[in-house]
């Protein structure tokens, strides 16, 4: 279990890339159309963390082009992060569903602990190539997958801490989904863009 001898040493983004679609790290290779790698620069100044791919980014094998990725598009422009300069990836690598009951539509699951354990070595592989000033965590999944699972974003969002073991800073919020979520969807919008803004402080 895991996704260590899976992953290449020095290959770049794109050997990376090239040999997630070989991983078998954890189940979910098996149900998942492709895996989905991150994207952007190989020297940006800012990774991004998401959680998991949803059933878009399975299909089209790209992060964050469904309706969260729209919304994060938004939060980053209007936070001062530009979007050249983001590297924007997933804790978790393949998509996790089931099958609805009915019909063919495929219903999104969190990853588990083990999963996001077992897929940390890709994670820890772009970010040793991309080598950010700055990681900004979506979501519990995310934060916890490099913070630990003590760590509360509800309590430290939008607070700058420091990787354990690395150099890199970080910033954790919440998941754009769970804006999506909200009843008060305008207030968690403006929450997420401060707590990005926090990040974009830090880049200065
Ligand atoms: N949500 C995520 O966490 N990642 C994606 O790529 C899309 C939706
Ligand atoms: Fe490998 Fe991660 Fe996919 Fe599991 S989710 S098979 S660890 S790439």
């Amino acid at each position: 279990m895991g996704a260590e001898e899976y992953v290449p040493d020095k290959a770049g983004i794109t050997g990376l890339r090239r040999a997630v679609q070989e991983c078998r790290g954890c189940d979910l290779y098996k149900d998942a159309t492709q895996a989905v790698f991150g994207e952007g620069p190989a020297d940006a100044a800012v990774l991004v963390v998401g959680e998991v791919p949803g059933d878009q980014e399975d299909r089209q094998g790209h992060p964050f082009v469904g309706p969260a990725g729209r919304l994060l598009d938004r939060a980053l422009v209007e936070a001062g992060i530009d979007r050249a300069q983001v590297y924007l990836t997933n804790a978790v690598k393949h998509f996790k569903y089931k099958p609805a009951e009915r019909g063919k539509r495929r219903i999104h699951q969190k990853p588990g602990r083990t999963e996001v354990v077992a897929c940390r070595p890709w994670l820890l592989a772009e970010l040793d190539t991309v080598r950010p000033d700055l990681v900004v965590f979506l979501g519990a999944t995310a934060a916890q997958s490099l913070l630990g699972t003590k760590f509360k974003v509800t309590q430290e969002r939008g607070k700058v801490v420091e990787l354990p073991d690395r150099t890199e800073r970080a910033v954790a919020t919440v998941h754009p989904s769970s804006v999506l979520r909200s009843d008060d969807r305008e207030a968690a919008y403006r929450d997420l863009v401060a707590d990005l803004r926090t990040a974009a402080s830090v880049l200065g």
